[in-house]
């Protein structure tokens, strides 16, 4: 864990109200967050700036997109300076939810990464394969292929804003969630593809997250694995049990 400090992220996707946002700062005010995790919540845009200022310091708070340019005639868009201005430290990127619903490809993904990283803002890039690619043996080539695009991106000075989430698309809001081996098989894969392809030293400070179906229950032994350097959470990123998982990462 020296190298990489663990994290757990959260993220409420489109869920949220005032109320339930109250709710959820409160129970997060409250959680002991220990000394070598870092804890991260993705609220809905709107809610950035409350969330901001009424959780404590401690517990960083990412938005969910971003757009490519820092300002003009882009109707409907959140840029990066926003962020800043709010004090928000991170951006979920090439969530599958935005690769598939919003048309995201592997190359708007890897421009808004950059763009992010390059402009001071830290990211939670995801990845991950769907069902039919796993069952046709390219899980693989596909992390591999999602990852090419973001490295080929990134200056070396960059990967320092770098967090990975692989995040298999069957896995996700399904219940059904990827076991210890097979997470751990694709994390140690795309380490290995980061040492040949980017550095060392990147291979061995980048965190890479998992993601899908996470919970309170199963994350323990997830955290165990050599290459699962923490969990970014939907579901249950919405409940108390966020705090069993955040404890279970320690
Ligand atoms: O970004 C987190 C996510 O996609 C996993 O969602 O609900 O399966 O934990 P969930």
């Amino acid at each position: 864990r020296v190298l990489r400090p663990a994290q757990v992220g959260g993220n409420w996707k489109l869920n949220g109200s005032k109320q339930l946002v109250e709710s959820l700062v409160g129970l997060l005010n409250k959680t002991e967050i220990p000394a070598d995790v870092e804890v991260v919540v993705a609220p809905p845009a709107p809610y950035l700036d409350l969330v901001r200022s009424s959780l404590k310091k401690e517990v960083g708070v990412a938005a969910q997109n971003a757009y490519t340019e820092k300002s003009g005639a882009f109707t409907g868009e959140l840029s990066i300076e926003f962020l800043k201005d709010l004090g928000i430290d991170y951006v979920v990127l090439g969530h599958s939810e935005r690769r598939e619903y919003f048309h995201e490809t592997d190359d708007v993904v890897a421009k808004k990464v950059a763009f992010a990283a390059k402009n001071g803002i830290k990211v939670i890039a995801c990845i991950g394969e769907k069902l039919d690619e796993r069952e046709s043996n390219q899980t693989f080539a596909v992390v591999d292929r999602q990852t090419k695009a973001i490295a080929d991106a990134l200056a070396p000075a960059d990967w320092a804003n770098i967090v990975i989430a692989y995040e298999p698309v069957w896995a996700i809001g399904t219940g059904k969630v990827a076991t210890p081996e097979q997470a751990q098989d694709v994390h140690e894969h795309i380490r290995s593809w980061l040492k040949s392809n980017v550095s060392e030293e990147v291979a061995a400070t980048t965190r890479i997250l998992y993601g899908g179906s996470v919970n309170g229950k199963n994350s323990a032994d997830l955290a165990k694995r050599e290459d699962i350097d923490g969990f970014l959470v939907g579901g249950a990123s919405l409940k108390e049990e966020f705090a069993t998982i955040v404890r279970a990462t320690a």
